[in-house]
């Protein structure tokens, strides 16, 4: 057996037959076998190739999907170190070239304001400002972040004095749960931005022409589409912004 073999699938094979391990094998298959589980998996193909999988998927599990906090000793070969500023501080990382910069900020440096969703780029939840863009950091390795400053929802405020746009969102109950609210905040805050810099949507009317800073409704949901709340807070979230954005107190919905 490999000298490697993980402690928990040796014993395991150690183990006796179970009932209905038992009841799958005649008694002669038994008397041939043997009754021991090594012998039962010794001696079925199919079950040799089950273990091989489980060790492959335990020594891939313990190189690449490790939750533990890097530290030094828990550092593997492949790790690389990234440094990037987030926040306004900079932070070195050692990390495998396959974390993304959502497992690199909540795992790594448990910094969990950025949520989890979907993990697949399809909720927004872990959006974050990557060099003053939006940037889904479930689809964004942090070994891209090299070199770059990050905005997450834990640097918008000043200390105990909330972001403006923080401000509104609790002032026109742009969230229920919350659990989409820091992306949402983090691409509302973006938005603003890209509106500032002239960028064009997909509602845009005139392309030819540097679109108004100032964003209507539909411009406004549209550009904030890719962050989704399962509590349907839209109308909120769409008042909220529009007050940071026109710096005045916007009627609240019901
Ligand atoms: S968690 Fe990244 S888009 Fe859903
Ligand atoms: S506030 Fe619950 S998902 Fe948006």
């Amino acid at each position: 057996m490999c000298e490697n073999f993980p402690t928990y699938i040796a014993e395991e094979i150690q183990e006796p037959l179970t009932e209905d391990e038992a009841a799958l094998l005649s008694e002669d298959d038994l008397s041939k076998l043997g009754k021991s589980r090594r012998d039962f998996l010794g001696k079925t193909a199919l079950a040799a190739i089950a273990a091989q999988l489980l060790l492959h998927d335990q020594a891939f599990a313990l190189k690449y999907m490790s939750d533990a906090p890097v530290t030094n000793n828990a550092v593997s070969e492949l790790a690389m170190t990234v440094k990037m500023t987030i926040n306004g501080a900079e932070k070195s990382v050692a990390i495998e070239p396959n974390v993304t910069l959502l497992d690199a900020l909540r795992e790594r440096l448990q910094m969990t304001g950025t949520k989890k969703g979907c993990d697949h780029g399809q909720c927004g939840a872990c959006t974050v400002i990557v060099d003053g863009k939006r940037v889904l950091s479930c689809l964004t390795l942090a070994a891209q972040a090299e070199g770059l400053n990050i905005t997450t929802i834990e640097g918008l405020g000043k200390g105990d004095e909330l972001h403006p746009m923080q401000e509104s969102f609790i002032t026109h109950d742009g969230f229920q749960c919350g659990y989409c609210t820091p992306g949402q905040i983090c691409s509302a805050v973006a938005l603003l931005d890209e509106a500032k810099r002239g960028e064009i949507s997909y509602v845009s009317t005139n392309i030819s022409k540097k679109p108004p800073t100032k964003l209507s409704d539909d411009e406004i949901r549209e550009r904030m589409s890719g962050n989704i709340c399962r509590c349907g807070a839209y109308p909120h979230i769409v008042e909220a912004i529009k007050e940071v954005q026109n710096g005045k107190a916007e009627a609240k919905s019901s």
